[in-house]
């Protein structure tokens, strides 16, 4: 196995040099980061830790403060759990010197979202802050809340005169995490409610794919290299295939995931994400407009998908990892007839200049065989079988291009070579790239660089009030056939398989098989 990529033509020493020059640049204004919802896991789990390995690198602004917002008072032990989320988070030991000087600056308010009283006291505290820390009236709001509640606690904050900066120096910027809408209309109504009161540019949809390093490389790949572009259409690729395979299951978000499926949960944003990099023109440069004006021209040009390229499952009692395991039906607070689907797959054409007829084969489920999100491009077979005469059993193998996502990181190219030996056989093997081989091992968690790009006000890397309509748009048509022909076979597949035989069989109609396995 060959290792494709190795570091060429730059010693470390200057490498190490331009990360640094790099980072001096990208420190982002003094600020306060606001969690609402600060009591949920993902501030724990995700944000704090993340926001700490920023400050490990000295990304982070000397003047900033983190304020967790929830209902209840949690003042006295909030910043201490903080802490152990962040220990918990890997890469960070007790004694780090960065730890205590940046916990101290992690503070709490308790409020209801819904109390104009409470509001008045949180700008006052915040104001408070700015004097205090230099924090210059910056603010980033992240709502780690309910999708619920974005649309109040962005229009409390406006009626409190907490959005708006108060001069062109300042900024605020609103995080808000998925999902945005569970429809076309649902998803149009909440940009019209937050288009009320903050400007596009200071809403930040977070898909934490387009956080992750292995889907930005696709960019990279693609652009950053003169060898694909070339090839990467519908004369030369056959077919593309984006698995999106979980193993866990729904880990206790039962009333949750019993309203999203896997359609809305997994497919309408991240794999729409990913395929977007996969198929867009190369944007006129990397800034967030013009990359978004790509990708919005690629979901616009998808076909509406008929329900028959689509497939549905619902996972049942099975076996991942030798152990045994619950079918979803049995999940806590799961109704025991459900039908939402733990399964969704489909094929779809892009209908453009460049991909026209090339079908794209995307799926996603959980309690599948293994975790693993692949995008896979077959290239279109060599013309013409020189050297069957010389070995009549000798086969051709068209090349296989795969972008390994999650996890062991990195991109592999199948490419058809000489079997040693008297005869001219021909056998595919694999050139390999390795995130960790060249790299090491990244702690990212993917949240680091949508944090930063955030204080930035650089909204390359998030969705868009267009691009999420355009992908509203595609699905919900699915979604509304699939509710008036409610599955009759669920559980239709057993958790530890590739999911359920109807997956297999739409491309197998076109004589086609998934190569994720
Ligand atoms: C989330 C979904 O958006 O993405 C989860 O709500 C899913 O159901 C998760 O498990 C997958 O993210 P990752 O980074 O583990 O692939």
């Amino acid at each position: 196995m060959a290792t494709m990529v190795e570091e060429v033509g730059q010693s470390l020493t200057d490498r190490e040099v331009l990360d640094g020059a790099l980072k001096e640049e990208r420190i982002p204004e003094p600020c306060i980061v606001v969690i609402f919802g600060a009591s949920g896991d993902l501030t724990k789990r995700k944000l704090l830790p993340a926001l700490f390995h920023l400050e490990q690198q000295h990304l982070l602004p000397k003047n900033f403060v983190v304020v967790g917002v929830a209902r209840r008072d949690l003042s006295g032990t909030f910043a201490g759990d903080m802490q152990d989320g962040i220990l918990k988070g890997g890469g960070v030991d007790r004694g780090d010197s960065a730890l205590k000087p940046f916990i101290d600056r992690v503070k709490y308010f308790a409020t209801e979202f819904d109390n104009d009283e409470g509001f008045d006291k949180l700008k006052a505290f915040l104001a408070n802050l700015d004097q205090q820390y230099g924090t210059k009236g910056n603010r980033l709001f992240y709502l780690a809340v309910a999708p619920e509640y974005f649309a109040d606690i962005a229009q409390r904050l406006a009626k409190h005169d907490m959005t708006q900066p108060k001069d062109k120096s300042q900024w605020i910027n609103v995080i808000i995490e998925k999902p945005f809408g569970t429809d076309l209309e649902s998803a149009r109504q909440l940009n019209d409610e937050l288009n009320k009161v903050l400007g596009e540019n200071q809403i930040f949809r977070i898909d934490h794919y387009l956080g992750k390093e292995t889907v930005q490389n696709i960019l990279v790949f693609r652009f950053g290299n003169g060898i694909f572009e070339p090839v990467w259409n519908r004369n030369f690729i056959d077919s593309v295939e984006i698995t999106a395979a979980e193993s866990i299951g729904i880990e206790g978000r039962g009333p949750f995931y019993e309203k999203a499926g896997a359609l809305r949960d997994v497919i309408q944003n991240h794999v729409m994400e990913v395929l977007s990099f996969v198929a867009m023109e190369p944007p006129d440069s990397f800034q967030s407009k013009a990359v978004r004006t790509e990708k919005l021209k690629v979901w616009r040009a998808i076909e509406p998908i008929p329900a028959e390229n689509t497939v549905r499952g619902q996972y049942g009692p099975g076996t991942i990892d030798g152990q045994p395991v619950i079918g979803y039906r049995q999940e806590d607070r799961v109704s025991p007839q459900s039908t939402t689907e733990t399964f969704a797959g489909m094929k779809l054409f892009v209908e453009n200049w460049r991909w026209a007829g090339v079908p794209f084969y995307i799926r996603a489920g959980k309690r599948l065989k293994k975790r693993v999100t692949e995008v896979t491009v077959t290239f279109k077979q060599a013309p013409l079988h020189l050297f069957k005469s010389n070995n009549p059993k000798s086969q051709l193998c068209p090349n296989v291009l795969k972008i390994r996502i999650q996890p062991d990181e990195g991109i592999s190219l199948e490419i058809g070579a000489k079997v040693p030996g008297p005869t001219t056989n021909v056998k595919s093997v694999r050139m390999n790239f390795s995130y960790a081989e060249a790299f090491g091992k990244s702690s990212a968690n993917g949240y680091e660089r949508l944090l930063l790009d955030s204080m930035f006000g650089d909204g390359t890397l998030f969705a868009h009030r267009d691009g999420v309509e355009a992908t509203w748009a595609l699905m919900t048509p699915i979604l509304e056939a699939w509710k008036a022909n409610p599955p009759k076979d669920f559980p239709n597949y057993a958790a530890g398989t590739w999911g359920p035989k109807c997956a297999d069989e739409l491309l197998a109609r076109d004589g086609r098989r998934w190569h994720t396995k």
